[in-house]
């Protein structure tokens, strides 16, 4: 179990951490959280650290430069028009808020409590931020697994989202750090990716969307179509509605 050593302003939610990791004291942590009302920082032992957020001109100058025209938004149909999105494996968010920050109503599940709880105060603090406020409101966050979510959920998103973590597969959209720290925070999927890709086949009312390394094989053989990037790939799994 990943060992976790928290300070600052701690919330109350560390409590949902329990059971998932061991929380200890600073000196003996893979990790260390640090909260504060402004950002959380999340320190390995290596000192490399991470503060996750949607605030950072980086990140913001990508999004504009690119409107509408990033492969993502392509694969997922944003011309069409599509409404909402079901966004299956979280992570720091990245990918969510960029479809809720083009206009989509995002569901985005999360099943490490330590990755959705940093994503949940990032983006209650977007508050502040006029133009950044209302993509934060067009997502409805979830904390738990996926698979039981699509068990329940009904036909009811236009498009579900999916990119599984498989050990050491890089990918871009968020940093090769802050993917690195997700790996090591637990979160490579557990298998049966092929399973949950048929599952989200039958809850997309129009089309299921899986993000690959540009040269990893396709999780499921009924790929539609394929959205390229330099380093990406997104498989389109049409669905009859
Ligand atoms: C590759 S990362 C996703 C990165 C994300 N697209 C982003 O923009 O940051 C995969 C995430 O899915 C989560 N995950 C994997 N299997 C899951 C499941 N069955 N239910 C919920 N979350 C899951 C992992 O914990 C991990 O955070």
């Amino acid at each position: 179990m990943v060992k976790i050593s928290v300070s600052g302003n701690i919330p109350n939610e560390i409590d949902q951490l329990k059971g998932f990791f061991n929380i200890v004291s600073r000196e003996s942590g893979d990790f260390h959280v640090h909260f504060s009302d402004e950002n959380d920082t999340l320190t390995r032992q290596d000192r490399a650290s991470i503060s996750p957020g949607f605030t950072s001109p980086i990140f913001l100058n990508r999004l504009n430069s690119m409107g509408k025209k990033q492969p993502l938004l392509k694969a997922i149909g944003i011309e069409k028009p599509i409404q909402s999105v079901l966004d299956i494996s979280m992570g720091w968010g990245v990918d969510a808020f960029t479809m809720a920050y083009f206009g989509l109503q995002v569901t985005a599940i999360e099943r490490n409590p330590l990755v959705f709880l940093l994503v949940e105060r990032a983006l209650a603090r977007l508050e502040e931020f006029e133009n950044l406020s209302e993509a934060a409101k067009r997502m409805n966050l979830v904390s738990g697994d996926s698979r039981e979510f699509l068990k329940n959920c009904g036909k009811k998103h236009d498009v579900v989202f999916y990119d599984p973590m498989f050990p050491s597969e890089f990918k871009s959209g968020v940093s090769k750090k802050e993917m690195a720290f997700l790996e090591e925070l637990d979160c490579i999927g557990g298998g049966g990716e092929e399973k949950i890709i048929n599952f989200a086949s039958q809850n997309a009312q129009k089309r299921v969307v899986v993000k690959r390394s540009k040269h990893a094989p396709q999780i499921h053989p009924n790929v539609s179509h394929s959205i390229e990037s330099k380093l990406l790939r997104y498989d389109v799994y049409l669905t009859v509605s």
